[in-house]
């Protein structure tokens, strides 16, 4: 008997841009940019300061508005309306929620205690109880190793503490996406290992992030593909190994050679 046709299903991204351009003042800060990031995919971003990562992200979580192509979540275009305008606040705040970032700096609210900090996050943006924000905030800290520092406030927490209550601010919404930005950059060394842990974690619990760092062994362990960003463009794209021990382009090569 025959076997029935194979048919390919179509891996959907989950969070997709496509030709983004974004100019502040004069400057072209976004030249046309094209990424995306399927179900359970890690991308990792590189490049030099001043290459447009942060303001990717930034545009992807629709923090701003973007000045030519679009964003795809799960397919459906977001920043803007059913008639293809730019969203108002209200769709924005809506369309937002599904997409979890963090940032260098961890921006807790200091007269929160951790678990406060975590259970806000859920009350601004769910109807929800405040027993059962208070119950998945406890949950979603444990998660990153903080089950007992729940009480605690902001300045009494180290930096790796602090930003891993903000990992779980994000991740209490189960976003679709969690995008980094240079999650550890701020940190103190010996405290970076702690929320590259937890983030790895997360990367083998099947989250599709995308994180921008300069940690070469985070990309190397925890990325499906490393791409590099300079001047408003990717450069090159690649799993890990080809793209630290086998790298097509020569900006990529040059780029490498820095951080040896
Ligand atoms: N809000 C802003 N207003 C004006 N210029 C900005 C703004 N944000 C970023 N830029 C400029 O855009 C360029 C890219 O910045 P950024 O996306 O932060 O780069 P990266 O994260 O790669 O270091 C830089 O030249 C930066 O000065
Ligand atoms: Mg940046």
């Amino acid at each position: 008997m025959l076997e029935p046709p194979q048919t390919p299903v179509a891996r959907v991204p989950v969070i997709e841009v496509r030709n983004l351009h974004k100019k502040y003042g004069p400057v072209d800060v976004l030249k046309g940019v094209d990424f995306s990031v399927t179900a359970g995919e890690v991308k990792v971003v590189l490049g030099p300061s001043g290459s447009g990562k942060s303001t990717m992200l930034r545009l992807m979580a629709l923090l701003e508005p973007l000045d030519k192509g679009s964003i795809l979540l799960n397919g459906h275009q977001i920043g803007v309306n059913s008639q293809g305008k730019p969203a108002n606040e209200r769709t924005l705040s809506h369309q937002r929620a599904d997409i979890g970032m963090v940032f260098q700096k961890f921006n807790l609210f200091a007269h929160l205690t951790a678990l406060q900090n975590v259970v806000l996050a859920q009350r601004l943006t769910r109807k929800i109880s405040k027993a059962e924000a208070t119950h998945n905030a406890a949950e979603i800290l444990k998660r990153v190793g903080l089950g007992a520092h729940g009480h605690k406030f902001p300045s009494e927490l180290s930096g790796g503490q602090q930003q891993r209550v903000a990992i779980a601010r994000a991740m209490v919404l189960n976003p679709a996406v969690m995008l980094f930005d240079e999650p550890t950059s701020a940190l103190d060394p010996e405290l970076v290992n702690d929320v590259l842990t937890v983030m790895e974690t997360l990367a083998s619990e099947g989250m599709t992030m995308v994180v921008v760092t300069h940690e070469m062994r985070f990309a190397r362990r925890a990325a499906t593909e490393v791409a590099l960003f300079d001047r408003g463009i990717i450069i090159e794209q690649a799993p890990p190994a080809r793209f630290f021990d086998d790298p097509q382009h020569e900006r990529t090569r040059q780029f490498l050679s820095h951080i040896h």
